[in-house]
């Protein structure tokens, strides 16, 4: 696939050339459907639905059953947690519910009616606020230790050629010498400034709840030398272009926007969701629940998996209740 979008002029930070790319006027989120580019936690199984359905009734109850209790997806892609959720919530606290996607895209045709479709989250929500591989779509610049030890920003063209540009502003260089500090020439890093920002923001719509950003990460001690930047297309990885045909993507330095930090591998244990295999005696007395219950046990085992979707990071943040995972 080719340049999609038509203005393709001039050299840009990665962040504004990410944000142009993927959220401006025919950018790639505001065209395309998540789920023909790349495969979630949300897509690899209703396992995972279930388990934040559990985690909105620990919510209800921390909450004390108040009168409305709210979930807010944000980054809903076409809304398939929320329908998920929906499915498998219990009757109660089901009718007190208002389920609330935030984004970007377009509200999918024949989406359950139940829920809003919105581009900010409310505010003064008590209950969940949950952003499943939201935060590594947040722009980001990249720097990269320049000859002279020092880190310039990198600048891009529409086409994906890069070249050195100016010193990080004070604000990113600050960021940059707390969380990624850099030195040896030829090492990259993305400045999370921008995601610390936006997490701050969407937890500020809770009154009171718990917030949930699940990600690809990593830590202070873990962080990639080269950084992360890529971009996905059609189920692929791909070199990233900023012209509006791929995804961009980096891995998400989550350890900076503070909270609480559990692999979701722990998250989805503690949610109940394990991947021990059925006993082998249910298959001669009853077949089929033994085929359902191994065919669950194999989804469960791909969410928990430690070198994949297990190894995400849940970044835990409750407002005004002891968090209840
Ligand atoms: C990687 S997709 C994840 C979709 C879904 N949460 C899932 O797990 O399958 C990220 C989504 O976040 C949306 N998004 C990014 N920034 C947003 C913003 N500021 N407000 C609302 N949606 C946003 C994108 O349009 C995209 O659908």
């Amino acid at each position: 696939m080719g340049a999609v979008l038509s203005d393709t002029g001039g050299w840009r930070g990665w962040r504004e050339a990410t944000e142009r790319a993927l959220y401006q006027p025919g950018g790639f989120y505001l065209r395309e459907r998540p789920a023909d580019h790349f495969r979630t936690s949300v897509h690899a199984s209703p396992l995972f639905a279930g388990a934040v359905a559990e985690l909105l009734g620990r919510v209800d109850r921390s909450l004390g059953s108040p009168a409305t209790l709210t979930m807010v997806d944000l980054g809903a892609g076409r809304g398939e947690l929320l329908t998920g959720v929906l499915a498998r919530l219990a009757p109660e606290p089901l009718a007190r519910l208002r389920a609330c996607a935030v984004e970007v895209g377009p509200r999918p045709e024949g989406l359950d009616p139940r829920i809003e479709w919105l581009t900010e989250p409310p505010a003064g929500v008590h209950g969940l606020l949950f952003a499943n591989e939201w935060l590594d779509n947040v722009p980001v610049d990249v720097v990269e230790v320049a000859a002279d030890g020092e880190p310039r920003l990198v600048l891009v063209a529409p086409d994906g050629r890069e070249r050195p540009g100016p010193r990080p502003a004070r604000p990113d260089a600050d960021w940059l010498d707390r969380w990624w500090p850099l030195s040896e020439p030829g090492r990259r890093a993305e400045i999370g400034r921008p995601r610390d920002e936006a997490w701050e923001r969407a937890v500020g719509c809770l009154d009171r709840g718990l917030a949930v950003a699940v990600d690809y990460g990593h830590r202070r001690s873990t962080r990639p030398p080269f950084g992360s930047l890529t971009g996905f297309r059609a189920g692929r990885e791909v070199p990233p272009v900023p012209d509006g045909s791929c995804d961009i993507t980096a891995h998400v330095a989550l350890d900076s926007c503070g909270g609480t930090l559990l692999s979701q591998r722990e998250a989805l244990h503690r949610l109940g969701v394990g991947g021990a295999r059925p006993p082998l005696s249910l298959a001669r007395s009853e077949p089929a629940a033994y085929l359902r219950a191994l065919n669950s046990a194999s989804e469960a085992a791909e969410l928990t998996e430690p070198a994949g979707l297990g190894g995400f990071g849940w970044l835990l943040h409750p407002v005004g209740l002891p968090c209840p995972l």
